[in-house]
């Protein structure tokens, strides 16, 4: 591997990181103000925008639509439903923000050729309250072309990695980074960052191991750069405890909603029973929140994971029983019996080959008929994603008419506690529920916001270089220690020089398995497994100095999970911070086994602080903004 990278300095004013939807959005919105007022914008995407990010092999919903027009919701019922989903824990003010700007985004879609689901009357078809219907196979694609042609392609840079962001007194200015193609280290010097690199896989160990490695529900390639970014760069964080776990058809993590909401399906156990009712009474244990409509996620995976723990797994969707409900009313009619049948199929396929084509290829291998026969459905592994139903993020200024004067403001909507750093999607907490639309939205939300900060502060910091040039040397490190030791064994693989990347991986996913409440451990753990994981945290950070690469494309690998690691000990730190359980489908503290309210009804937040290398935890209040209980 030659170790001559060459310097590629690119300046701009906005830089924006990541190209999935968060970054779309804030592409669109900043280019609009950005020809307004001369001022240039600039997005970096480790992949290729048309199919990155979460959305890249499409969606067959779009999650978030509110429906305000029509009159079919108001701004207030869904922040009501994101706080009782997340058992209290949400910021009224952000989630506010992107409820009000959210069906705008969908009607951009829509606009720009994605096909939405209509009925005999032309009005949008709803999976569940909050859900469209679309067929969405192409949906990343014709937002990414709406981004690219709005900030244009010479501005885009594809298949580079970010790795550190650039501060100068305390300010964000800029990003480097690595071609994962060619040998060339990239330094972005900017007037404002937005930070939109997705969620974290891969920090728990997989149920798909072996043959199956690599396959996750939330994309393999979301590897905690949104949280390495924003932590490195000095950002308070929020609800680095609350993980996601959702839960999916078996084996290849196909979606479970359309099943639920829009085919009515029940889930039972293996002896036909239905978890939602026999276990309701343990509701009652859950506060308030167990009275709450829909049952929280968490809640509604907590009866099932009961009944797999007391051995009356597996689970089932119930797809014959859903599809012959459905076809009931035309059984006198034999051929419209067969044609809704038959369109009732064509549904259920499509929800999977729209999104999860893996599941109908299962689906296809193992013979499986939804109208004839059930499908397993299991809770995943954990992960970090905080535009779904997680939460865990950035902490960042909320809109000063929703927020002004309260401790959710300090300024630029969505900038984080670093001036000139923004964030959205998966990388902004507590507000959660914004899926791929709402996410659309805060980019948008984001990208404005950022443009008002470059004009209000038009200044360019030249970042020190004597950094920089450390920077370059710390990121080829690991191709240069594996040239320096590979000749000291007989095989790369083990070499006490060094570590190689899968490696480090496995051992970071045993470590949380195990002792941070993973698959294995049933979701559980308690004070003693955590100060285990915090023993072995401090050899694995010791080892992660001497991660190995032998090309580009384990490079890429390394810096995946020095991004992972990082999400990784901010987790253990939360949980381990939080002494009750509140969300004991996601994870279970046997040593604190209730919802403490009068203690824990607030938000854990975080920093880390470059200066001294120290974590501090803190709590912070709910603030109720628009009186919702
Ligand atoms: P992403 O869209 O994931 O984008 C992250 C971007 O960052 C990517 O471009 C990536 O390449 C880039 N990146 C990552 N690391 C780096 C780095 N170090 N340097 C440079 N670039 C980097 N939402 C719905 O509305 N409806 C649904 O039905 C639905 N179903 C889903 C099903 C699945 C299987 C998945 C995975 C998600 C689903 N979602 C759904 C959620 C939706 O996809 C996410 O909410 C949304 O994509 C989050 O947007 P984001 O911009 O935060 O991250
Ligand atoms: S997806 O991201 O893969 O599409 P999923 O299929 O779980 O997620 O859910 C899609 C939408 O339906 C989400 O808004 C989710 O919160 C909601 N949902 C899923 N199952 C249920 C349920 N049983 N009750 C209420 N809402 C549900």
């Amino acid at each position: 591997m030659p170790m001559n990278f060459e310097t590629v300095e690119v300046t701009t004013d906005l830089l924006i990181i990541g190209g999935g939807m968060g970054s779309c959005g804030a592409a669109v919105e900043a280019a609009h103000w950005g020809k307004k007022h001369g001022l240039k914008v600039t997005l970096v995407d480790k992949a290729s925008m048309p199919r990155s990010g979460a959305v890249g092999m499409g969606l067959s919903a779009i999650n978030q639509y509110l429906g305000v027009a029509e009159g079919l919701n108001t701004v207030e019922d869904y922040i009501k439903y994101v706080k009782h989903d997340l058992m209290g824990v949400a910021r009224d003010d952000l989630v506010a923000n992107i409820a009000r700007h959210v069906d705008s985004s969908v009607h951009l879609f829509e606009k720009w050729g994605l096909p939405l689901w209509k009925d005999e009357n032309g009005a949008y078809v709803h999976e569940g309250r909050w859900q469209l219907m679309i067929s969405g196979e192409s949906y990343k694609v014709i937002v990414a072309e709406a981004a690219k042609n709005a900030i244009g392609d010479e501005n885009i840079y594809e298949r580079i990695f970010i790795t550190e962001p650039l501060i100068e007194n305390g300010k964000c200015v800029g990003a480097v980074g690595f071609s994962v193609r060619e040998n060339k280290f990239y330094v972005f010097k900017a007037k404002a960052v937005m930070c939109a690199m997705g969620g974290t896989v891969g920090v728990f160990k997989p149920k798909s191991t072996g043959e199956g490695a690599g396959r996750s529900w939330y994309p393999p390639f979301s590897t905690g750069s949104s949280a390495y970014f924003t932590l490195k760069a000095g950002a308070e964080m929020t609800c680095q405890e609350v993980r996601f776990v959702p839960i999916r058809f078996k084996d290849a993590y196909g979606p479970v909603g359309a099943w639920f909401l829009l085919f009515k399906s029940r889930a039972t156990n293996a002896l036909g029973e239905n978890y939602m009712e026999t276990r309701v009474g343990e509701l009652d244990n859950w506060g308030k929140y167990g009275s709450v409509r829909p049952i929280p996620a968490n809640l509604r995976n907590y009866l099932g994971l009961l009944d797999i723990k007391e051995g009356k797994g597996p689970l089932f969707m119930r797809t014959e029983e859903a599809i012959a409900n459905l076809a009931k009313k035309y059984e006198g009619e034999p051929k419209a019996f067969k044609k809704k049948m038959k369109e009732l199929e064509n549904e259920a396929w499509e929800d999977f080959l729209d999104m999860t084509i893996s599941q109908a290829l299962l689906w296809a291998s193992t013979n499986v008929e939804p109208e004839a026969k059930s499908s397993e459905i299991a809770a995943t592994e954990p992960y970090f994603i905080s535009s779904h139903s997680g939460s865990s993020g950035a902490w960042v200024s909320g809109p000063e008419d929703l927020s002004g004067g309260t401790d959710y403001f300090w300024g630029y909507a969505n900038m984080t506690t670093v001036p000139g750093l923004f964030a959205a999607g998966d990388a902004t907490g507590a507000c959660p529920h914004k899926f791929s639309s709402g996410t659309h939205a805060e980019g948008r939300i984001a990208g404005k916001a950022a443009m008002k900060y470059i004009l209000d502060n038009n200044t360019q910091v030249e970042p020190n270089p004597e950094v920089i040039a450390k920077m370059k040397e710390t990121i080829f490190q690991p191709l240069a220690l594996f040239e320096e030791h590979k000749n000291f064994s007989t095989d790369e693989n083990v070499n006490p020089n060094y570590i190689l990347p899968k490696q480090f991986m496995y051992r970071l996913q045993k470590l949380m398995d195990e002792y941070v409440g993973g698959v294995s451990s049933n979701f559980s753990f308690n004070k003693a497994s955590l100060d285990k994981a915090a023993e072995l945290f401090v050899f694995l950070k010791e080892d992660a100095e001497k991660l190995a690469a032998r090309d580009l494309y384990e490079l890429l690998r390394v810096w995946e999970n020095k991004h992972r690691l990082w999400q990784a000990e901010a987790h253990l730190k939360a949980v381990a911070f939080r002494e009750e359980t509140r969300w004991p489908g996601y994870y279970f503290r046997t040593d604190f086994p209730n919802l403490k309210e009068e203690d824990w009804l607030c938000f854990v937040n975080m920093t880390w602080n470059p200066t001294n290398n120290e974590w501090s935890l803190f709590k912070r209040p709910i603030l109720d903004l628009f009186g919702i209980e």
